[in-house]
């Protein structure tokens, strides 16, 4: 489809916010070379005309404009068939589809690794002839959201009637997302009654499931899974055609799960090798720096994406100096937190690191805390327990209180640490921490 787009009042503001960063004018010429476009479009363009999309994605991603849909008017009409055109420019090489979807678009800007998750992932939800349910679980920021993205794109195929994303924690409610799903993509009237009797929302959502279009596999995305009560009656039946993916920061024992680690320090760097985050002439000038920075950020996708675009903003900025910062300042540094109305926001990731981790941090109670705190206080990411329950024992006797010690609080706050997916168990009786969860750890333990 050959859509034409324009610039939203907002849309052109960031743009020329970027444009005066490069030092260009309104009419530069290395503009519509770069492009290619003309001088005509580009005035169009400025005038909020509509223009050819690929002038416009060019106009835009040249300055570096990552998620060039922000820009668009959205009150054009035809904008949802406009969006899936721009998510199949961005995600390349995925097979055209008729299915029907909601997927959001993904900001990755280059999406590395993962290539045996994909795989896996997909076994996973074959598996079952029917109704199967996997859940991506991590710990925040690790790329949970991402993999069902790119899963999602690259296997349109595979769920010819459908793929539905639901999001916990939106505006709508998950069975309200359902029902909108099927009213607004499939053109389902859901009835709201039955033989004159009110449909209450959980039996909406069974009509939905039972009255689903077609007879293919359809996939569901919950995104974000923070309860899992929350979500279970509105689950498809079983021996149905569904195939449920969740991400999660939970570790939820009675759901087949496909544990996502850190990157490898490969796919760390090929990411951050893209031209707009540090670019491979920055990384071949500071080789060892750059090995040291991925190994600071403990490999982490969301500290990478963060740091990397960080540098792209400050050209200048050399990655010894920036590693510097970042252990002066830690997880405050500014590269690592989501300002607040940040209009060149972009990302897939809905927040900064620190603010990532908060969201496991608020679910655990006091006793769990103090541990957490007390962890931060080791020397090594590598723990060794016997060291903890030695420390918790001393504490104890050393209590003003005269608080006894028992195993069974230290074992429950560790059992619930690593539900949330802040530590993991190493074997041999030891506990792994990522170094950014020690970062924050410690934030909570100086706070
Ligand atoms: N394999 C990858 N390649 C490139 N970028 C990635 C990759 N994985 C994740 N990212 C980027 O890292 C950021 C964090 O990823 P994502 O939001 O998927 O994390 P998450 O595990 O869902 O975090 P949360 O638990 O906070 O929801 C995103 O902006 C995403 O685009
Ligand atoms: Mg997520």
């Amino acid at each position: 489809m050959a859509a034409t787009l324009r610039a939203s009042e907002n849309g052109l503001k960031i743009v020329d916010e970027l444009r005066r960063k490069k030092g260009w004018s309104k009419r530069e010429k290395a503009w519509y070379q770069a492009v290619p476009t003309s001088e005509s479009t580009l005035k169009r363009f400025w005038e909020q005309k509509p223009i050819q999309q690929e002038a416009f994605v060019g106009i835009c991603t040249v300055l570096g404009v990552l998620n060039w849909e922000q820009i668009i008017d959205a009150s054009e009409p035809h904008i949802a068939e406009k969006s899936e055109t721009a998510v199949a420019t961005k995600i390349e090489n995925y097979p055209p589809a008729t299915t029907c979807q909601n997927i959001p678009y993904t900001g990755a800007i280059k999406f590395v690794g993962r290539q045996t998750q994909l795989e896996t992932l997909h076994q996973q939800l074959q598996q079952q002839e029917r109704i199967a349910i996997v859940a991506v679980a991590g710990m925040g920021g690790m790329g949970k959201t991402e993999l069902a993205v790119q899963y999602a794109y690259q296997h349109l195929n595979d769920y010819p009637d459908g793929i539905c994303w639901l999001e916990t924690g939106a505006k709508q409610n998950i069975y309200e997302q359902i029902i909108y799903f099927v009213q607004i993509h499939l053109r389902l009237e859901v009835p709201q009654e039955l033989g004159g009797k009110e449909l209450n929302f959980k039996q909406q959502v069974d009509w939905c499931w039972q009255n689903w279009t077609g007879t293919g596999f359809v996939l569901v995305v919950i995104d974000d899974l923070a309860e899992f009560p929350e979500i279970k009656p509105y689950l498809p039946p079983a021996k149905s055609r569904f195939k449920v993916l969740m991400t999660t920061r939970l570790k939820l024992t009675n759901i087949q799960t496909l544990s996502l680690d850190v990157l490898t320090l490969r796919a760390s760097l090929e990411l951050l090798e893209s031209e707009h985050l540090v670019g491979k002439d920055r990384i071949e000038q500071e080789p060892e720096t750059a090995n040291v920075l991925c190994e600071w950020l403990g490999y982490l996708p969301l500290g990478l994406e963060l740091v990397g675009r960080y540098l792209n903003q400050v050209p200048d900025l050399s990655l010894s100096v920036m590693l510097f910062r970042l252990q002066e300042k830690s997880l405050e540094h500014r590269s690592l937190i989501r300002q607040q109305n940040d209009p060149f926001w972009d990302l897939t990731a809905q927040r900064g690191v620190a603010a990532a981790f908060e969201l496991s941090w608020e679910k655990l109670d006091g006793n769990t805390k103090r541990l957490g705190k007390l962890l931060s206080l080791f020397a090594s990411t590598l723990i060794p327990w016997h060291l903890v329950e030695s420390v918790e024992q001393q504490r104890c006797q050393r209590s003003p209180k005269g608080e006894k010690f028992n195993p069974e609080n230290l074992e429950e706050a560790t059992m619930n640490l690593m539900s949330f997916h802040l530590i993991q168990y190493n074997g041999e009786q030891s506990y792994r921490l990522h170094s950014l969860i020690m970062a924050f750890l410690k934030s909570k333990l100086e706070a």
